[in-house]
């Protein structure tokens, strides 16, 4: 049977590169794709950004491409991640040759915890001066996304991981994160550290080949995965996974970049490269290997993106992958 893709563009550049990614993918597979509407747009359209049949599709369909939504963001991401069950946030961060980077030694994987923390945390206005914001964090979270790191560890031949956590100030919710991580490395018989994550960013721009795969609470992945975009030269390059159980949710780490939407110069690598992680949570590792292979090729002498110092447009930059594949 063919895998159902479902097609979630959004706003913005994800209305860009979410066709690029589509196209790719639908040179290396047979898949059948399914749009569906979300967004900023949307909500101005129909009063919600993220219609119940979009949750619906992506909560039922093999996997799902999402761009990026703007101001709605939270109204629409936080919900998908949750249509397709997902509790980790799988976000790689490495250099690719020929591409400018402040640190092309960077090669890391970030394992964001994906349901809690501080995203899942209620928020209230008590008083015109006083906010409050309540951190959740459970032993069944943390040990899922523990059990997941020794797993992924396992499949990619990595030596252990690092937990980033500042469990010294928030030494109950943090604490039990780092704790229960730990506990599962242990268990598994996987190596694992810890690092202080206040620590961890400036040790990572300093020298990044110290870290490999980095598990980390939701708001601290976020943040650190962003920084590592950094040394790597931009968030056009950043792709990531929301996965869950049985299915998952694809997506480039960037928003929707309203400074350059509608241009046509959005750099497609981090869109294509979750395409990329979406065919290989399907099974499918060689489309996998090969769209990868693809792009490295075209970053390393192809035409470039001007987020990348180059002049060409999306469209120029997603047939010279094509052309690749
Ligand atoms: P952003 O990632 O959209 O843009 C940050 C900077 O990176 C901009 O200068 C942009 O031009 C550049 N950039 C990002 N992706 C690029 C690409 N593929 N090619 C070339 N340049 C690229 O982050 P920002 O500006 O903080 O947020 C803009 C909007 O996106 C906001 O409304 C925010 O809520 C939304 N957003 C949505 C996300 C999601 O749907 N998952 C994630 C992050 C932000
Ligand atoms: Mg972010």
């Amino acid at each position: 049977e063919v895998p159902e893709i479902a097609v979630i563009e959004g706003d913005g550049i994800g209305r860009e590169v979410v066709p690029a990614a589509v196209e790719v993918l639908d040179a290396v597979g047979d898949y059948a794709f399914a749009e569906a509407e979300a967004g900023d747009a949307t909500l101005d359209e129909t009063g919600e950004a993220l219609p119940a049949e979009t949750y619906e599709l992506a909560a039922s369909a093999d996997a799902t491409l999402f761009g990026a939504a703007g101001e709605s963001a939270a109204d629409v991401i936080l919900p998908l991640r949750e249509a397709v069950g997902s509790f980790v946030n799988v976000r790689p961060a490495r250099a690719y040759p020929g591409v400018d980077a402040l640190r092309p030694e960077t090669d890391l994987v970030f394992l964001r915890e994906n349901t809690e923390g501080v995203y899942a945390g209620h928020e209230d206005r008590l008083t015109d001066d006083v906010s409050t914001l309540t951190r959740v964090v459970t032993e069944t979270a943390s040990r899922r996304l523990g059990e997941f790191a020794c797993e992924y560890v396992g499949e990619r031949g990595k030596d252990g991981f690092t937990v980033a956590h500042k469990a010294n100030v928030m030494r109950e919710t943090d604490g039990l994160f780092r704790d229960t991580v730990l506990a599962e490395a242990e268990a598994a018989g996987v190596d694992a550290d810890t690092v202080l994550m206040d620590a961890f960013a400036t040790r990572v721009c300093l020298d990044p080949e110290q870290f490999d795969v980095i598990v980390c609470p939701n708001l601290a992945g976020d943040v650190l995965s962003d920084l590592a975009a950094g040394l790597v030269g931009g968030l056009g390059l950043l792709p990531s996974a929301n996965v869950g159980p049985e299915r998952g949710l694809f997506e480039p780490v960037h928003g929707t970049a309203p400074d350059i939407a509608g241009e046509g110069v959005a750099n497609p690598s981090a869109t294509i490269l979750s395409a990329a992680m979406l065919v290989e949570s399907l099974g499918d590792d060689d489309a996998g290997a090969q769209i990868r292979s693809a792009v490295e090729s075209v970053l390393s002498d192809g035409p470039r993106t001007p987020d990348l110092g180059g002049e060409a447009t999306t469209r120029e930059v997603t047939d010279a992958v094509l052309a690749r594949l």
